[in-house]
């Protein structure tokens, strides 16, 4: 079967950077570029470490880092000149041929840069990118991207305490669960901060702080009920009531996250499972999608799953974060650590792919989330992975750029009803999308919604400041 035939083709076009005021273009000219800078800026770091260094491979290193070098300051050249995308060599890793092979069927101007599908290109770079690195023999497990993930989940101390401390106490309490069928209970109030704690957790990915301070982390990082309440206005389609109402007909059941960012973000994810987990009768496994190649610049590897339960078990990792934490702080964090490595020891968090699988590294099935493929094709390019999705009781996926996935990067009218966009993948599984608008691709909104804050606030679909939450139950067939 040629399943490029068969592909879902949404009925509005998909975003490209020929349109100068999309996203897509100014991610072309601007963020893209600077991305492969700062990648070009670690490596510059790394290769100048060498020169001091007695490892004997250093020399060779060294010389592949140049390499390195030059082939993406080329790719920032043909990205800016009229250059196309080309077809990737292959390096022996998962995901050559699903890209090459659409490649193929493109038009000379189609590959271009400047032309070429956005949701595609983007995800075509960052396998380009780890092209760079997985044809090295001595780079082929770095991540060019871990000193920025390490640096903003330090400079997160603030909401990860309070968050910690939050938490700690709910699962102390042995009343949280009385009368959680009546409406306000307080299992639901705690379930709403912590879920919506995760949502904006997806506010500080680092692909956008190429536009975004420091100082703006912290407001995006909203914590706490008050600073919750402010922050819910900017959700322009809220589907939790009905999240909370399904989540209240499972006992025991499996909860999947499909992860977007590492540091905050995932440390929200793991927040929320826990919660669930610990706090409810509703969960007993969370399961965690991460990416297998360093992807979208912060997206979690196996190895952040890890480290980021790990490093809060370091008191000197956060010792240099303004203010350091306090002892008794530093002790929160140790218990839900401590916590959640039981989790893992039990069973009751997973990683959907062995933990220490490298970068690169082949799995049976999670390969499928750093593919260009948007969601709703799914059934047809990867229908095992639906059909285990298809047995949770509820899958998150989290962030921007599932979003623009599941409902394939199109410009649907905004109205346009969240299962209608989601295509052929409606219905295959009870799912709930968590993003914070990044990019131009929306649906789901009330009549009069997107013209309302339009009028108020011109980079609404953009800024990563508004947010929607969009659920669609599983159809039993
Ligand atoms: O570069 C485009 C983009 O997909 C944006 O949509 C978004 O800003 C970012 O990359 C990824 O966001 P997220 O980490 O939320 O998927
Ligand atoms: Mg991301």
């Amino acid at each position: 079967m040629d399943k490029k035939m068969d592909l879902f083709q949404p009925p509005y076009p998909r975003y490209s950077p020929q349109n100068k005021e999309s996203f897509a273009y100014t991610t072309l000219i601007k963020r893209w570029p600077s991305i492969l800078t700062n990648i070009i800026s670690t490596l510059s770091n790394e290769t100048h470490k060498l020169h001091s260094s007695h490892d004997v491979n250093s020399e060779e290193k060294l010389e592949e880092g140049k390499k390195m070098i030059e082939k993406l300051a080329l790719l920032i050249y043909e990205m800016g000149h009229g250059g196309e995308l080309t077809p990737l060599e292959n390096d022996h890793e998962p995901n050559i041929s699903c890209y090459n092979d659409e490649l193929s069927l493109w038009s000379p101007l189609q590959r271009k840069w400047t032309h070429a599908n956005w949701l595609f290109a983007e995800c075509y770079l960052y396998r380009r990118i780890r092209q760079v690195f997985s044809l090295t023999r001595h780079w082929r497990s770095f991540d060019p991207f871990f000193y920025q993930k390490e640096d903003t989940y330090r400079s997160s101390l603030g909401a990860i305490v309070h968050l910690a401390q939050a938490l700690n106490s709910m699962v102390e309490r042995t009343d949280l669960q009385v009368g959680y069928g009546s409406a306000g209970s307080p299992l639901e109030m705690a379930f709403l901060e912590m879920i919506q704690s995760d949502l904006w957790g997806n506010a500080t990915d680092l692909s956008l702080l190429v536009d975004l301070k420091y100082e703006d982390l912290k407001q995006l990082q909203a914590v706490g009920a008050k600073a919750q309440a402010e922050q819910a206005k900017l959700i322009l389609r809220n589907d939790l009531p009905k999240v909370w109402e399904h989540l209240k007909t499972l006992r025991g059941a499996r909860v999947d996250v499909v992860l977007d960012n590492a540091g905050f973000e995932l440390y929200t994810d793991l927040i929320l499972a826990d919660f669930l987990v610990s706090c409810t009768p509703f969960v007993n496994e969370v399961v965690f999608h991460p990416k297998s190649i360093p992807w979208f610049v912060s997206d979690v590897v196996p190895f952040d799953f890890t480290w980021a339960i790990d490093i809060l078990l370091d008191e000197s990792f956060f010792s240099t974060a303004s203010p350091p934490p306090t002892p008794t702080e530093l002790e929160s964090l140790a218990v839900l650590a401590t916590r959640w490595k039981g989790h893992l020891a039990s069973g009751a968090f997973k990683l959907s792919v062995p933990l220490d699988t490298p970068l690169g590294g082949d799995t049976p099935t999670g390969g499928f989330w750093t593919t260009q493929y948007a969601y709703q094709d799914m059934p047809l390019v990867a229908p095992k992975l639906v059909e285990e999705l298809g047995k949770s009781g509820l899958v998150i996926f989290k962030g921007d750029l599932n979003y623009r996935k599941l409902i394939g990067d199109a410009a649907w009218p905004p109205t346009t009803p969240f299962d209608t966009a989601l295509g052929p993948l409606a219905g295959t599984m009870n799912l709930v999308s968590l993003r914070t608008n990044k990019a131009d691709t929306i649906c789901g909104l009330d009549e009069g919604v997107a013209e309302k804050v339009e009028a108020q606030d011109k980079d609404w679909r953009v800024s990563g400041k508004y947010a929607v939450i969009s659920f669609s139950p599983k159809r039993i067939s």
